[in-house]
């Protein structure tokens, strides 16, 4: 086993009815002036800001609702909800939402600890190091962003816009409230595409470097396997309580950091995380929901990638899918078509095509891989690593 550091700080309180306990959290934390942050309508629509706001106003705690957040969350939002936190002298941020509400918490509370810097100069190099509390009220099963440290945000100010995310524990949140009836009311696009991405958060973390924890691969395993049987279910029937649960918990499980411990070894970051950065790379130039584009993705970085080491990609097939063909390559590429059999009944797409709506032209491959790129000044992944000519070669496989 490989060394490694195990942090998870965050309290889960997991169940029906469990938003009821957000102002005894938020006081627990140390919170008195409180920030709610949400998105567009959903959570107004179905009453949870009215209830969190009484929730908290109820227990004599000061609140400023601020919404507007979009998917793919933008810089300018951030900017401007940390500027009324501050002249509300915010203490402590409540998220209502998902991986787009919590990462815009996350900016938001950096650049309120640390108000001399503009919230982009920890997206490009400030090492934050002091932060605001923040609470999650999940209403989405994905990104993961309730328990992982990271924070995406996209850059609207440049043209084209650029899509970043960082790691550290200040993006940690103190709390997540997850009640799975709270995501009942979301569309089918969006329970594939965060299953989807579920999915993923493992998945980029199974194909590391770094190998040789057993452990590790058993709950990856067990949590894909979890995740290819309450997908579709939840995607089928968003009233399945059993299923959202499910959905729910393996979102914060999957991006904890759990599934990928071991794996890490000196590198920054445990896992590979090729395809989320090829996906990263769409979404800031289409705007494009961040799960749809790593299926659209995920089996062409597969192929391109497996022969790094295909027993590795043999054991995902046997030991997630059943599949008993002996032959490592052959079992290898059966895992990959069930992969799409089981992105395909998320409702997902598996193409750029079928993402974007259009065969992309030469020159548009040409401009998501200068975006993966940064331009040509970076290369991506660990299991294989990936340079400008791999990345094209990659988009251009799964146009
Ligand atoms: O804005 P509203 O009206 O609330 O609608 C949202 C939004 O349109 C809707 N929604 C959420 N809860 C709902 C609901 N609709 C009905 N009922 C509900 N209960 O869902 C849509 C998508 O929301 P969003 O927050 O964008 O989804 P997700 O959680 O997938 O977050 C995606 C963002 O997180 C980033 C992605 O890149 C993307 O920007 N990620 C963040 C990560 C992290 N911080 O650890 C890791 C991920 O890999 C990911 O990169
Ligand atoms: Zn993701």
């Amino acid at each position: 086993m490989e060394k490694f550091v195990y942090y998870a700080p965050t309290e889960i309180v997991f169940g029906r009815k469990t938003e009821e306990r957000t102002a005894e959290l938020v006081k627990k934390y140390g919170g008195s002036r409180v920030l709610v942050i949400y998105g567009g309508q959903s959570a107004v629509k179905s009453g949870l800001i009215g209830r969190i706001e009484k929730n908290l106003e109820d227990a004599g705690l000061a609140v400023l609702s601020m919404g507007g957040v979009i998917p793919n969350p933008v810089l300018s939002t951030a900017r401007k909800m940390a500027a009324a936190g501050k002249e509300f002298g915010a203490d402590f941020i409540v998220g209502v939402g998902g991986g787009s509400v919590l990462d815009t918490c996350k900016a938001v509370a950096h650049t309120l600890a640390a108000p001399e810097h503009d919230v982009w100069d920890f997206w490009s190099g400030t090492k934050v190091e002091k932060s605001t509390p923040i609470g999650a009220v999940l209403t989405i099963s994905a990104a993961g962003s309730e328990t992982s440290n990271s924070a995406v945000i996209t850059n609207d100010d440049k043209v084209p816009p650029t899509k970043r995310g960082i790691n550290n524990n200040f993006n940690r949140c103190k709390f997540a409230i997850m009640n799975p009836e709270l995501t009942m009311t979301l569309p089918k696009y969006q329970i594939g595409a965060g299953a989807a991405d579920i999915f993923m958060h493992t998945s980029e973390r199974y194909f590391p470097a770094i190998l040789g924890n057993h452990l590790t691969d058993e709950m990856a395993e067990g949590l894909f396997r979890d995740i290819i049987k309450y997908g579709p279910i939840g995607v089928e029937n968003p009233q399945d309580y059993e299923a959202m649960s499910e959905i729910m918990w393996c979102g914060s499980v999957s991006h904890v950091g759990l599934t990928g411990i071991g794996c890490q070894g000196d590198t920054p970051r445990e896992g590979d995380w090729a395809c989320h950065q090829l996906g990263m790379a769409i979404s800031a130039l289409y705007g494009a929901t961040h799960g749809a584009t790593l299926t659209a993705v995920w089996a062409a970085w597969s192929r391109y990638v497996r022969n790094e080491n295909i027993g590795r990609f043999a054991q995902f097939a046997r030991k997630v899918y059943g599949i008993t063909t002996a032959d490592d390559a052959e079992a290898a590429e059966e895992g990959i078509v069930k992969t799409n059999e089981f992105f395909r009944s998320l409702g997902m797409p598996l193409s750029l095509t079928e993402l974007l709506g259009h065969e992309p032209t030469d020159e548009e491959i040409r401009n998501i891989t200068e975006e993966c790129t940064y331009d040509h000044t970076r290369k991506i992944g660990s299991f294989k690593v990936l340079d400008y000519d791999d990345i094209m070669a990659i988009y251009n496989a799964c146009r």
